[in-house]
């Protein structure tokens, strides 16, 4: 049998992870929203003001920190006031990027509101930069926040809603140097901290604005808002015009822009996901490397606002529509994303999987019969709840076989660890395929005691959950054992598992 050693310190505390690295994404593209979230009040599917009722009470199981809406692509060409007042009059209009299908606008402002009051989740609404003006996105921010009289305010309140809502994330717009304007980082710079003076913060209504950085790792992008947001002069010497830069970061198995299937696969595809996966922290580090340069004290964040598997499209559906089956090798794909986060926690404080519902490597897949299957990702966000704002602790293989693929080595296993209210919780993705892992954690530093292992998996990597088989792949028990100050288990091929610890 194979076996990995590794130890983690729980008497030596890392920064705080932030709960909002468990973020969501929610794009009118395919069926994200209407047919995913937004049924209509008139479905015959259980819905409270058209928004899915299962939909809602599955992601609650997540605790949902954030939503980020409307886009991606699609923030930069959607105009917010065609998306308020009475649905029967609002307007159309064309959804260029996903389908070129027309969007009705029936969801719009308020219905994305009352969406993350009822999960629970802080709104992340995405300014459009793009093709709207400075002055539209100022006044949307006017229209959601701001008390009292003013013009905009009137307005929500004509709409049926009297109170502002609060909302604290502020993308300014998307991937400008692709669909968001074909910008260059000189030029989307100094367009963001034009828009970013002018979403003004209503009524103690603290904005965190996020400037639209790179892809992968492209630091020219994060060199340039560095530089501007740090300058002597920012609009605000207080305070930087954006207090958080993106980049966006997907995992295909391929070289070329090319998709894969999602679920039929070769042995040497999953080894290149696996090792694409693990890529994300080479990204992160470049990133940081030129944030540090310019802000030591780590005043501004880094924020990863799209992540996730990009697959083929499952056969037979719009392609303009981005629906892909979701299996153990996705859930993998998160357990070691969520791994690399952790790491990084001082710097990365906010990452936001694409997308929630219906696209990309989502939670949950749905149909327009009321079928609902939750994927092999979903249960990797349920069974990670324990780290939301947690202390990370230092996690690390010592002794870790390795998996190959193109005479490069990927490690078979990736961990990390963290800690809160008197209890610790240990993530563990083993990525073999040939057998179990048998695995010792040394605990050093602290006397623990076991509370209880979960391990997810299914019959090969590409096992997944359908409408037939919702449970092929869902978390169960796991054995482990304590020796001592060793932590013992023996992991499946393929999965992903947690362990809950109780200190002494
Ligand atoms: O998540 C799908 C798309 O991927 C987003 O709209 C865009 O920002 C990215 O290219």
């Amino acid at each position: 049998m194979t076996i990995a050693r590794a130890a983690v310190d729980l008497d030596v505390t890392g920064p705080q992870i932030s709960r909002h690295l468990y973020g969501h994404f929610a794009e009118h593209l395919g069926r994200c929203i209407y047919g995913g979230f937004w049924v209509g009040e008139d479905s015959p599917i259980p819905n409270e003001r058209g928004i899915r009722l299962d939909v809602v009470e599955a992601l609650r199981r997540l605790q949902v920190p954030n939503l980020r809406w409307p886009g991606g692509c699609f923030a930069d060409e959607y105009h917010w006031r065609d998306g308020i007042g009475p649905r029967a009059e609002r307007p159309t209009m064309i959804n260029t990027n996903w389908g070129d299908v027309v969007e009705s606008n029936a969801f719009g402002t308020h219905e994305f509101m009352d969406l993350c009051d009822m999960l629970g989740a802080e709104p992340y609404v995405n300014g459009n930069v793009g093709s709207g003006t400075v002055q539209e996105m100022s006044e949307w921010v006017e229209y959601l926040t701001r008390s009292g009289d003013s013009p905009m305010a009137r307005l929500r309140r004509e709409n049926g809603r009297d109170e502002p809502w609060r909302v604290p994330f502020w993308g300014l717009g998307n991937e400008a140097w692709g669909c968001g304007g074909n910008m260059t980082p000189e030029y989307y710079t100094s367009l963001a901290r034009r828009y970013a003076t002018f979403c003004k913060e209503h009524d103690g209504n603290r904005l965190y604005r996020i400037a639209a950085g790179a892809a992968d790792d492209d630091i020219r992008w994060t060199h340039a808002l560095m530089a501007s947001a740090t300058s002597s002069n920012a609009p605000d010497p207080q305070r930087s015009p954006f207090q958080a830069i993106s980049f966006h970061y997907y995992t295909h198995a391929g070289t070329g822009i090319q998709k894969e299937s999602a679920t039929a696969f070769s042995r040497d595809e999953y080894v290149r996901t696996i090792s694409k996966a693990y890529e994300i922290e080479r990204v992160i580090r470049a990133h940081e490397a030129v944030m540090d340069a310019y802000d030591p004290n780590r005043e501004i964040d880094l924020v990863c606002d799209e992540w996730g598997t990009w697959w083929s499209v499952e056969p037979g559906t719009n392609p303009g529509f981005l629906f892909q089956q979701n299996t153990v090798r996705d859930a993998l794909v998160a357990g070691i994303h969520f791994d690399v986060f952790h790491r990084h926690a001082a710097r990365l404080r906010m990452a936001n999987i694409a997308q929630t519902l219906n696209v990309l490597q989502a939670m949950i897949l749905t149909d327009d019969e009321g079928g609902l299957v939750l994927t092999p990702t979903y249960h990797v966000y349920e069974m990670n709840v324990g780290h939301h704002d947690a202390l990370s602790l230092s996690a690390r293989g010592v002794d870790v076989p390795t998996v190959s693929v193109d005479g490069a080595e990927v490690p078979a296993l990736s961990l990390s660890a963290s800690t809160k209210n008197g209890t610790a919780l240990l993530s563990l993705t083993h990525v073999g395929v040939d057998g179990p892992l048998s695995v010792d954690v040394d605990l050093r530093g602290r006397a623990v005691s076991l509370v209880g292992a979960r391990v997810l998996t299914g019959a090969n990597a590409a096992a997944h959950n359908t409408p037939a088989q919702p449970d092929a792949v869902r978390p169960v028990p796991l054995n482990a054992s304590m020796e001592g100050s060793v932590l013992r288990l023996q992991l499946p091929p393929h999965a992903f598992a947690t362990v809950e610890l109780a200190l002494a």
